[in-house]
């Protein structure tokens, strides 16, 4: 046993353990730099939640970065001050009142974020929407969106799903009966007045979709059998783009729509345009 602690075998140890300490710190410098020259920016939001998301990531992101930094370098540390200098392990059991002093700022940090990020996630789908919000259903299918809006009478009319006939022109089956129904606009791509509270409610017609714009920070799967309201108030004019972030089929990766977002004047005569086409 004697020769394993030979003076030789110490240095290649104390080589590897410096090595190793190294690439840590290098690890963590590299990581610390991509996110801190921001390579990798999302697009501007376009409404105050969105801002809200965003602020709520980035405290995440100083929370967990903090910790991410410290527990890399105490890593590196460690290395190095116990590597192996042919000095007798010492054995523990480890330390309670360590163990409880971090498990209760990880608690805390957790439960903290959690309770701080409330209104940037529950905000926009368990609040009501503002009175006198927009309402446009969206419904998905594998794997197109489907847009409906009430129409002058501001009410949806009947679905019936057997009358369900997308080549015949009526994809979500709207009753021709219902005299509620007869001036839904029923369109692909979703058009919204800018600065006006907007409520989608989404359906889904077979497995589960997702309604994503990333611009709006709004992410809300569509479920089958059930009408999810999620609301948003844009507040940029543009086009974004709508995407399925949820692996539906085959055709996933080619599911998406448009929102577009006017002015008032121009999405009065959106409106007019379609109860007027057939
Ligand atoms: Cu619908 Cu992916």
């Amino acid at each position: 046993m004697s020769t394993a602690h030979s003076g030789l075998n110490s240095r290649g140890v104390a080589l590897a353990s410096i090595l190793l300490a190294l690439l840590l710190i290098l690890f963590v410098v590299a990581t610390v730099y991509v996110f801190a020259a921001r390579l990798y920016l999302p697009p501007p939001p376009i409404s105050h939640d969105a801002a809200l998301v965003d602020h709520q990531y980035n405290l995440t992101l100083y929370a967990t970065g903090a910790a991410f930094i410290l527990a890399q370098l105490g890593l590196a540390y460690a290395i190095l001050r116990f590597r192996d200098r042919g000095q007798q392990a010492r054995f523990t059991r480890g330390n309670v009142a360590l163990e409880i002093l971090w498990t209760s700022i990880t608690f805390l940090v957790f439960v903290g974020l959690g309770i701080i990020g409330r209104r940037a996630w529950a905000d926009v789908r368990f609040a009501p929407s503002a009175s006198g919000a927009i309402e446009v259903e969206a419904t998905t299918n594998q794997f197109v969106y489907t847009f409906r809006y009430p129409g002058p009478d501001g009410k949806f009319g009947r679905l019936d799903p057997s009358l369900i006939n997308a080549p015949a022109g009526n994809p979500l089956g709207v009753d021709p009966h219902d005299p509620a129904g007869q001036d839904d606009i029923v369109v692909a791509e979703l058009t919204v007045p800018v600065n006006q509270p907007i409520e989608v409610l989404l359906r889904s017609q077979d497995v589960i979709h997702n309604f994503f714009v990333r611009e709006l920070r709004l992410q809300q799967d569509a479920v089958p059998g059930i009408r999810i309201p999620v609301h948003f108030t844009a507040n940029r004019i543009g086009t974004y783009e709508i995407v399925c972030t949820q692996l539906c089929g085959l055709g996933h990766y080619k599911m998406h729509s448009l929102l577009h977002v006017v002015s008032e004047v121009d999405y009065q005569s959106f409106l007019k345009r379609q109860a007027m086409s057939p």
